[in-house]
């Protein structure tokens, strides 16, 4: 569970800052700022952080890693989200293996990164979630909870009750296996039985989603026929 919250107002990113204070800090702790100058997504793209946009923070969790499980930890992760998202909206959609989606369009992302201090190792993971437009534009795959919510979102708010729901679903994911939340976790889900193209690191593949297993790993029908199991992927129709 989280012990400590820590508010900055500008950083460059909370996940750096979040390394930063790995070692200084002896129990799990969130680094939240109000804006970040460097915000960065998976495969290193750029995630926009305006002031009074929206919610970014870096989870610490100092636990000792089961680095198996990082994959299905993202998707306990994604069940915090859809918790909190609820109090704002029914419409959500979870693209496997990251994202949460408002109307076909992303509204947040998590970033898993496993982190060794040289001493200690943890989990560090990032969350962005756009919350309010501000006049920085947003590019056009993207929308803010306020969009649907039609009211602004207040981040106070919207931060306090995120937090109740990660430490909820980090002690779930603690305690118990993926099957114990899959069903939970496919009624929000997008994947199984249709069909996407699947990038992954080193290749791009047609197939049809048939399954998600206790690792959080995507059964993928290719078009030969063949199955595969995918850790990671960008999914798109
Ligand atoms: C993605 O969708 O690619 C993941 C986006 C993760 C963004 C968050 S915002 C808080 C934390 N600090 C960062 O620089 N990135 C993550």
């Amino acid at each position: 569970y989280i012990n400590e919250v820590i508010f900055e107002k500008s950083v460059d990113s909370t996940q750096t800052r979040a390394k930063e204070y790995f070692s200084l800090k002896s129990k799990n702790f969130v680094v939240i700022a109000e804006e970040q100058t460097n915000g960065v997504g998976r495969f290193k793209r750029e995630w926009k952080s305006p002031i009074n946009g929206g919610f970014y923070g870096s989870f610490v969790f100092k636990d000792n890693v089961d680095r198996d499980r990082l994959s299905a930890f993202n998707l306990f992760i994604s069940l915090a989200l859809v918790e909190t998202f609820k109090y704002y909206t029914d419409e959500i959609v979870l693209k496997w293996p990251n994202d949460v989606y408002l109307n076909g369009k992303k509204v947040s992302g998590l970033l898993t990164e496993y982190y060794n201090s040289g001493d200690e190792e943890g989990i560090i993971l990032g969350i962005g979630i756009n919350l309010n437009p501000t006049r920085h534009e947003l590019v056009e795959t993207a929308i803010t909870l306020s969009d649907v919510f039609e009211s602004k979102v207040n981040i106070q708010v919207f931060t306090h009750q995120l937090l109740k729901k990660v430490n909820h679903y980090y002690g779930l994911y603690r305690s118990v296996p993926f099957s114990k939340v899959r069903e939970e976790y496919l009624k929000y889900s997008n994947a199984l039985g249709n069909e996407f193209t699947f990038t992954t690191l080193d290749e791009q593949f047609k197939g049809k989603a048939v399954d998600i297993d206790d690792r959080g790993f995507l059964k993928v029908y290719d078009e030969s026929g063949k199955i595969r199991t995918i850790m990671s992927a960008d999914l798109n129709i």
